[in-house]
């Protein structure tokens, strides 16, 4: 499984763990400059633990949907060009502001990811992947919406809650509807579940058809 390049296996004192280069967050260790990313804390950080292959790069730029208070958006920025980090509850855009301030290449859009449109004209298209967890009702229709923003051969990379859905359904029938729907838009290369890192949780990798 390759990771992106600016994703690293490094030794913490806790053992191996994945970590990029940056200032530090949520209270990570830092060892040499590089940040531990707690797949505890970030789906993108368990998707990768879990050997799913992303096939995810970054140079083009990412556009982030569910950023809250910037936990794993900041370890994109940490490795991807420019990165657009769309939240639309005001609280934690907050903390993402400050985030964003050691940050450059950290675009926070206190915007809802079901309107694209709405901020269509900051974000650039052709860009390497879309990463998306929003926990809300209705995950892939957000994940077609936002398709316009990728190249021909971009990457969108999420994590489906099922419990967002429906809590009343078993999560593998939740997400078998998910995916159905998803490839309306995209062709799916490849999904896991995330236990025991997050419960009821799908890591879902598209590309756009
Ligand atoms: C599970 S949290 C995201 C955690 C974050 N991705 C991380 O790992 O650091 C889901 C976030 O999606 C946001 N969200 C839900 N629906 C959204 C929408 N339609 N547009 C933008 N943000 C949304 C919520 O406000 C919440 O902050």
């Amino acid at each position: 499984m390759s990771l992106p390049e600016g994703v690293q296996r490094r030794e913490f004192d806790g053992g191996e763990a994945l970590a990029t280069r940056g200032e530090p967050v949520y209270g990570e260790p830092v060892v040499d400059g590089w940040r531990r990313w707690d797949a505890h804390r970030s789906k993108l950080g368990a998707t990768f633990a879990h050997g799913l292959d992303t096939g995810l790069s970054g140079g083009n730029g990412v556009l982030y949907l569910g950023a809250a208070n910037g936990t794993t958006v900041s370890h994109v920025a940490d490795f991807a060009g420019p990165t657009y980090a769309v939240e639309f509850a005001p609280r934690p855009v907050r903390d993402l502001l400050e985030v964003a301030e050691d940050r450059p290449n950290l675009f926070p859009l206190l915007k809802d990811a079901r309107k694209p449109e709405t901020y269509a004209h900051v974000v650039e298209a052709g860009l390497d992947a879309v990463v998306q967890d929003v926990a809300t009702r209705g995950q892939a229709d957000v994940a077609l919406a936002n398709r316009r923003f990728l190249r021909e051969d971009g990457r969108f990379v999420g994590a489906i809650k099922a419990r967002s859905e429906d809590v009343t359904r078993e999560p593998e029938a939740v997400f078998e509807d998910v995916l159905d729907r998803l490839r309306e838009g995209y062709e799916v290369l490849g999904t896991a579940r995330l236990e025991p890192h997050h419960d009821d949780h799908l890591a879902v990798v598209a590309t756009p058809k």
